[in-house]
């Protein structure tokens, strides 16, 4: 009785439901930093779950750990390379340390939305960039979607000189970075978990996000507005370790890729409308959502499109080319 009782506050205070892996069965830590609802990442994790704890029972058991209660995005892919956690899907924007052809996603105003984003990734340079980082130790099995960012500050941002001076909290990012400065606003990187309270205390005055991010960690009370900028993307890499991959047994090995394929094509094609969703429940819950005028909209272009140039040789002018062409 007694065990029983610590296993259950033990899984409580985990803040998710672990599965019951058996003895004998692989068992697969997936851990990621989102909420689990109105959430694409967050909902496609959780299927994931639950198609291989039912389909691969007995040779396979995965356990997700939602809202960054496992590891943070700076400390996943360690943890992967050291064999402490065998998925995640973090964003395209934190594999700096090991890459920098994703540098082309974070680029603003590189996709007009996520098909474009989805038909890039389908090309063949899009495969290729799966396996762009082997011989670091990773391998992609797939991109999963979130969706278009927009920006909210402490106070009305609808032309970008109102953003001069803020500070704004941006992933680990080189081209976010820029970005920003581009905007005369001074970059923050900051892990995920940690924004909503720099926000509150005034660390930072504003950030960029999706919509399911910025409801899921409920940014828009502790902001004044969200302008609908669409002015980047959030998309991510599921990944895993090279050698633990190649580790696994063929069969289990394909039954895995086959149920990642499958979640991420299902989940993948519901990403705009769970994004929409958030919205919605964003204004519902009496968040302010602002417009920008076609005038408006283009001096954010003006803005920070410049930041292409400082990056065109890390993502390869062809690979510009290419999604610009998606665009059309
Ligand atoms: C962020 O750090 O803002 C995002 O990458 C979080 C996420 O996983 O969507």
């Amino acid at each position: 009785l007694m065990a029983a009782t610590a296993v259950a506050a033990l899984s409580a205070t985990a803040g998710t439901a672990l599965a019951d892996c058996d003895d004998g069965e692989i068992v697969i830590k997936f851990s990621h930093v989102t909420n689990t609802d109105k959430h694409p990442k967050g909902i496609a994790a959780s299927l994931l779950q639950e198609r291989v704890n039912e389909e691969m029972d007995g040779s396979a058991c995965m356990e997700v750990y939602p809202n960054s209660t496992l590891y943070n995005d700076d400390q996943v892919l360690e943890a992967m390379l050291q064999g402490d956690v065998q998925m995640a899907a973090p964003s395209l924007s934190k594999f700096e340390q090991f890459t920098k052809v994703f540098r082309i996603y974070d680029l603003p105003f590189m996709f007009k939305n996520i098909e474009a984003v989805d038909s890039f990734q389908a090309s063949e340079a899009g495969q290729e960039m799966l396996e762009s980082m082997a011989r670091r130790g990773l391998l992609g099995l797939g991109y999963w979607h979130n969706g278009m960012k927009q920006m909210s500050a402490n106070q009305p941002l609808l032309e970008p000189s109102d953003a001069e001076g803020l500070k704004f909290r941006v992933q680990n990012s080189e081209v976010l970075k820029a970005q920003m400065q581009a905007m005369g606003a001074s970059p923050q990187p900051m892990a995920f978990s940690e924004v909503y309270g720099a926000l509150q205390t005034g660390v930072v005055d504003g950030q960029e996000n999706t919509w399911s991010n910025i409801y899921g960690q409920k940014f828009f009370e502790v902001q004044d507005g969200i302008t609908e900028t669409n002015h980047g993307i959030i998309d991510y890499l599921v990944v895993v370790g090279t050698d633990w991959w190649d580790g696994l047994d063929d069969g289990v090995r394909e039954q895995l890729a086959t149920i990642v394929q499958e979640v991420t094509e299902t989940r993948n094609a519901e990403s705009y409308n769970v994004n929409q969703e958030a919205k919605q429940a964003i204004i519902d819950a009496g968040g302010e959502v602002r417009q920008l005028d076609a005038d408006q909209r283009q001096a954010w272009v003006d803005t920070m499109k410049p930041v292409w140039e400082q990056f065109s040789g890390d993502v390869g002018q062809e690979n510009i080319d290419a999604a610009q062409l998606i665009n059309q």
